[in-house]
């Protein structure tokens, strides 16, 4: 059986202080079975520690959005693993394809981060995807497989993490894949977890992220293998991330 669905808002740069508000709304609307489902939210690095005190007894989890793969240093501009977790985070999403693709990370670097952010006691939210011209060539199960090996350190075996799949060309474009193919690539990672790391990580969520919004998350969400969603523009609004995590 797998462990209840985790489903994680991604600010991505978006939200100055006065979106607290939409943090506020959501915490006080959210009433959640704990046993059923778990709720992130991933504001910029800046809100983190003032998002604690407005969801302050809530359910939701907050979480950071990329860190560094070193606890401290002279690293001009960058946020570590142990910073996320002092200001509030339990979470953090590493190997966005938006960081993989902007600031070139590799997998390695995102298995780095991946250790630190374990390191720190942060639960690590692992994306991977394909390109719409891998989807095409028919390439996609093949690199996502790969992303899936090669960004999971050995440190993960017995330790909380989740992977969210997101197929580039459905983030922030209105389309997704068919049910069908979400959930054979959703196998496929299942299959890809448990040879990397063994038969214990195998209960690691799977979650789906790319265009999910209130008319599509249900769907998505009853999809087998599909354990939770990485949502980004419908988390921006509080009435939006709510309608999706009532549709888990
Ligand atoms: O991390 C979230 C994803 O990139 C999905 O973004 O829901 O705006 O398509 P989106």
């Amino acid at each position: 059986k797998q462990s209840v669905k985790l489903v994680v808002g991604n600010w991505k740069m978006h939200g100055l202080s006065g979106a607290l508000d939409q943090a506020s709304s959501l915490s006080r609307a959210l009433v959640i079975d704990a046993g059923a489902i778990r709720v992130g939210l991933c504001p910029p690095a800046t809100l983190i520690d003032r998002m604690r005190g407005v969801l302050k007894g809530g359910p939701v989890e907050l979480g950071g959005q990329d860190c560094h793969a070193q606890p401290q240093g002279a690293f001009t501009g960058s946020v570590s693993a142990e910073m996320l977790a002092d200001a509030g985070a339990r979470l953090v999403i590493l190997g966005h394809s938006e960081r993989r693709t902007a600031f070139g990370e590799t997998d390695r670097d995102v298995a780095e981060k991946v250790e630190a952010a374990v390191a720190a006691g942060l639960e690590p939210i692992v994306c991977v995807g394909e390109s719409l011209a891998q989807r095409e060539r028919g390439d996609a199960v093949a690199i996502v497989t790969a992303q899936v090996a090669a960004s999971l350190p050995d440190s993960l075996t017995e330790r909380p993490f989740a992977v969210a799949y997101e197929p580039i060309w459905a983030i922030g474009t209105g389309l997704t894949p068919t049910l069908e193919q979400i959930a054979e690539m959703h196998a496929a990672i299942r299959s890809a977890v448990v040879e990397r790391l063994g038969q214990g990580a195998g209960r690691a969520p799977i979650l789906y992220g790319g265009s999910v919004k209130p008319d599509n998350a249900r769907a998505i969400l009853s999809t087998p293998e599909v354990g939770g969603a990485l949502v980004g523009g419908a988390s921006l609004q509080a009435e939006d991330f709510l309608a999706v995590i009532r549709a888990a």
